[in-house]
């Protein structure tokens, strides 16, 4: 059973999180390993992409993807409130104890995958309407794969990508060469919780 103690749990959109001070959260911090490639906390591009799929709901029980999912708050989005089957892949590990503990304070099943954005082949692909993705292009040499990774995904027969960023310049490469490629739009976002969200959506509609 989680614990419900209230002062330590924050929602916003109608997805729990658990502040660190949390015992929850204490507790799992103290067992398991450190993350690494930045999932070490949520990060606020999550409000924006759940923010657009408040806005622009999923057809239900869409099949969605999220990729370099962290600790998976969009995930537990699409699962709570568009009815999705939602599989969450990171490269590291060490994320996902942080998403079941979040999954199991909103009564969602979230799907996990263990693997590396390379390692996603077209049939892979191939089996979800929607890929959705935070904040998953932050160092120069990651815009290759992220980039790779949508063409895979727009040959394979996604229907739906979209990619919420705080305007980091290796995702903006990304987004030029999506919106010359794929006729992607890149949508302007901002979102107030407890703190102010600003960047934008990377919206490629695969018709
Ligand atoms: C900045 S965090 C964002 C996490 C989450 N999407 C969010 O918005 O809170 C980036 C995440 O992408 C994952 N990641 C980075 N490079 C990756 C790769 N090549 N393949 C799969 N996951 C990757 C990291 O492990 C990390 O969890």
């Amino acid at each position: 059973m989680p614990n419900t103690s209230p002062i330590q749990i924050r929602d916003y959109f109608g997805v729990r999180t658990l502040l660190a001070s949390h015992p929850d959260m204490r507790r799992l911090k103290r067992a398991t390993h450190a993350t690494q490639l930045h999932g070490n906390k949520l990060w606020g591009s999550a409000y924006l992409l759940i923010d657009y799929l408040q806005k622009n709901p999923l057809p239900a029980a869409s099949k969605v993807l999220d990729l370099g999912c962290g600790w998976g708050l969009a995930s537990i989005y699409c699962a709570k409130h568009l009815q999705a089957t939602v599989t969450a892949v990171d490269a590291d590990p060490a994320v996902f104890p942080y998403l079941s503990l979040l999954a199991q304070h909103n009564a969602v099943n979230i799907n996990t995958q263990c693997a590396r954005f390379e390692a996603l082949d077209a049939d892979t692909l191939a089996q979800y309407d929607v890929i959705i993705a935070s904040d998953i292009c932050f160092w120069d040499e990651m815009s290759e794969e992220v980039f790779d990774l949508i063409h895979r995904a727009v040959d394979a027969g996604v229907e739906k990508i979209i990619i919420a960023d705080p305007h980091r310049p290796p995702f903006l490469a990304v987004a030029e060469a999506c919106i010359d490629d794929f006729f992607a739009e890149l949508i302007p976002s901002e979102v107030l919780t407890s703190r102010h969200h600003r960047g934008s959506i990377l919206l490629i509609e695969n018709a």
